[in-house]
């Protein structure tokens, strides 16, 4: 594994909250059962990351972890597609996290915007801890651990993956430096042959000199493909590519889900905190009876009332889950008030139900036999470790601790 395969790989985490819901669904789980088959996906319970909150009472974690998974297994992430494990097993994550604290500076932490956020908003909680405020730089360690060159996240994490870009970049500056490197790097471009050693110096100038991008993708790309060069000379010719050093850990990108903004029961955003959520898995009965009783525009006070669409959170949820014609059909009764709520919810509740019914028979076999869980995510986490290992050589060697 060395920087150039980055362009392929996808790393995203989610806390252990509790069971999921069709909010995590809709906005983020859906996207990474998509990814898994375009990409190297690593997908994990970040447990670490919820004792930076959970610290006085961590009884819920590992019971959050085992639910999470399952409502993972259950929306379709499939362990053969995909990596799955948990951060906790995967200690090299850990090793990153003290190697990078070295270099980061206080002040990037500081200047987070969710730091002073999450403190004010949780403030039952004393957050003043040296733990909380690295949750970003380990986050960082998640990534880059298994240089991967996208993060799929929502847009409250994206200056998470900036700061993950700022710290790549100073490691590299700082570490990726050695002597002789020109010479090193035009050694390699001798390695590449001559049509592609050609390219790829024709690449460097135009974006050297010019500020061509698209000459710099190309020259990536064309390294991307090389399959007979050294880790060393595949990091220095990325490196070489923007002048400095040597890339030990590329910097990744993030891929933002555009949030489906999925409305709870009472029209606000669907969240645990909120109590207004369907769960994945969730029984028919009770999908039935919570859309049911959802909240609807209240200028349909009375069945005769005409009302607005646009103002429900049930028509909302007709836009996930509702044929055209569904949606047309709902449209035009609520405005004429040609029929009721109930016979707008009606196919929306056998919607749902029939998403829910393929995940709870996904889920069942996980649900009657835990341990097949627990063998999914510790296989993923020694698929995991094996790919982290490589990375932390690097990192050693390069900082001089090999
Ligand atoms: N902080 C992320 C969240 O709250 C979870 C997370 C932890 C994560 N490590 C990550 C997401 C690495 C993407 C990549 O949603
Ligand atoms: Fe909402 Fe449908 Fe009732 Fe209109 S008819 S208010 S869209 S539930």
């Amino acid at each position: 594994m060395s920087s150039s395969d980055s362009a392929t790989r996808v790393v995203s985490g989610m806390r252990p909250t509790g069971r999921l819901h069709l909010g995590h669904y809709h906005g983020v789980l859906k996207n990474w059962v998509r990814l898994q088959y375009e990409f190297d996906c690593y997908f994990f319970v970040a447990d670490w990351h919820a004792l930076t909150t959970a610290y006085e009472n961590p009884e819920d974690i590992s019971r959050h972890t085992f639910d999470v998974a399952v409502d993972w297994l259950a929306a379709g992430l499939n362990p053969g597609s995909s990596t799955i494990f948990v951060q906790s097993r995967v200690p090299e994550h850990a090793e990153l996290h003290l190697l990078l604290s070295m270099i980061t500076p206080l002040s990037w932490l500081e200047r987070v915007p969710s730091y002073k956020d999450q403190q004010q908003k949780l403030n039952d909680k004393d957050l003043a801890t040296y733990g909380f405020l690295g949750y970003p730089l380990l986050q960082a360690a998640d990534i880059l651990i298994y240089r991967a060159g996208h993060v799929p996240v929502g847009a409250d994490q994206v200056a998470h993956v900036e700061l993950t870009r700022e710290v790549a970049r100073r490691f590299n500056h700082i570490y990726g430096k050695e002597a002789g490197f020109e010479e090193m790097a035009e050694a390699a471009i001798t390695r590449l042959g001559k049509k592609n050693g050609r390219l790829y110096k024709e690449s460097r100038r135009a974006y050297l000199e010019q500020g061509d991008s698209e000459a710099l993708e190309r020259a990536r790309a064309l390294l991307a493909g090389q399959q007979n060069l050294s880790i060393g000379d595949t990091e220095r010719l990325f490196g070489y590519l923007e002048g400095g050093g040597r890339i030990i850990l590329p910097e990744p990108q993030a891929l933002i889900n555009e949030a489906a903004r999925v409305p709870g029961l009472d029209g606000e955003k669907m969240s645990k905190s909120y109590n207004n959520t369907i769960q994945l898995r969730e029984e028919p009965g009770m999908v039935e009876e919570k859309v049911r009783t959802m909240k609807t525009d209240p200028a349909r006070a009375r069945r005769k009332d005409p009302g607005n669409p646009d103002k429900c959170p049930v028509f909302a949820l007709h836009q996930l889950y509702s044929s055209k014609d569904q949606i047309a059909l709902s449209n035009e009764g609520c405005r004429s008030a040609s029929i009721g709520c109930l016979d707008c919810k009606k196919p929306l509740i056998d919607s749902i139900n029939a998403e829910q019914a393929q995940m709870r028979e996904r889920a069942k076999q996980f649900e009657e036999d835990p341990d097949l869980v627990s063998s999914i995510l510790q296989e993923g986490s020694e698929a995991a470790r094996a790919m982290a290992r490589e990375t932390l050589e690097d990192v050693r060697e390069a900082i001089g601790l090999g």
